[in-house]
């Protein structure tokens, strides 16, 4: 029976990347819808659930991802509206990679030193990515402040994420480096997930800082979010402090991609979201 993954993206176009660790993770075939909505999506899962003998619909899957994680998140929930007694698919969900990219990144810092009690703050913790190391970072015990241009917009994030994981997250507005280099005051962790390109911390902001002890950015697009740190950081040690680049923890995250995808067609009743993945990043390192 062939592996049957099928994209489900909240933008116009489906993921290039996702398709490709789609095929990666072990399916057969990947098969990419855009434009997803609650309002639109009820037929093409219900192509999933009612095709397949219940032995073998854990051949089919179903994947979310999109550039909005809000989109993703209401996308998911309308999905599994459709799922009834076993008519229903295994479902991951990725929006712009949040859920691997953050279980990586949490993972390789909470391997790197200690993070419960102490502050972490996610700078420009407003996207997907953001989001959701904002979270698992929560779920380590550590006191979390999300950085954002825009107070309002922080707040609404944290608002979310306490509603879907009932996590307390602090937003504070910083739009400017000086702003966000107040911000990490008496830090000990520090993660930036900026927009590609934007660089959120200059190098003399944190070099000498006397409490801060892990950095993890998650930008690999030139110039990087916190300056004098290197995409290929492994654990590097830079004035003191434990440094992790996006390419250095991601090769983490394209394994737990792909270890999701294969898990996915394990059964037919799993919900791969922040937990789960996060639970699963943590087994890989
Ligand atoms: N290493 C990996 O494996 C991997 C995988 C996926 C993604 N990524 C990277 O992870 C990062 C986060 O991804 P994402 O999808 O969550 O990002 P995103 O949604 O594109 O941007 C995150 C936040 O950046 C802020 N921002 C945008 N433009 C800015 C500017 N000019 N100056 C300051 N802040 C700005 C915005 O926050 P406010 O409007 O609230 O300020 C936005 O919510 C990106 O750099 C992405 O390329 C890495």
């Amino acid at each position: 029976m062939k592996k049957l993954l099928f994209q489900l993206d909240t933008d116009p176009h489906p993921a290039v990347f996702d398709t490709v660790v789609g095929f990666d993770g072990g399916a057969d075939h990947v098969v990419g819808y855009g434009g997803c909505t609650p309002k639109n999506v009820r037929p093409l899962v219900e192509g999933a659930i009612f095709t397949r003998a219940p032995k073998e619909k854990k051949n089919t899957a179903l994947f979310v991802g999109g550039s909005d994680m809000a989109a993703g998140e209401t996308l998911l929930g309308a999905v599994q509206k459709v799922f009834f007694a076993d008519f229903r698919v295994s479902v991951m969900l990725d929006s712009n990679g949040s859920n691997t990219t953050a279980a990586a990144a949490v993972t390789r810092l909470i391997q790197s030193g200690d993070v419960k009690g102490k502050k972490a703050v996610v700078l420009a913790g407003t996207g997907p990515v953001g989001r959701r190391a904002a979270v698992m970072l929560a779920l380590e015990g550590a006191k979390v402040t999300i950085t954002s241009r825009e107070q309002s917009k922080g707040e609404q994030a944290c608002r979310e994420m306490k509603e879907r994981f009932k996590v307390d997250v602090a937003a504070v507005g910083a739009a400017t480096n000086d702003e966000r280099a107040a911000a990490i005051d008496g830090a000990s962790v520090v993660v930036a997930t900026g927009m590609g390109g934007v660089t959120l911390l200059d190098e003399a902001q944190w070099k000498d800082h006397k409490t801060l002890k892990l950095i993890a950015d998650a930008n690999a697009t030139p110039p990087l979010g916190i300056g004098g740190a290197d995409m290929m950081d492994r654990g590097k040690d830079r004035h003191g402090k434990i440094v992790w680049g996006a390419i250095g923890f991601g090769t983490l995250k394209l394994a737990v991609h792909r270890a999701c995808v294969a898990k996915l067609f394990e059964r037919n009743d799993q919900i791969l979201d922040a937990e789960e993945i996060f639970t699963l990043a943590k087994t890989m390192a």
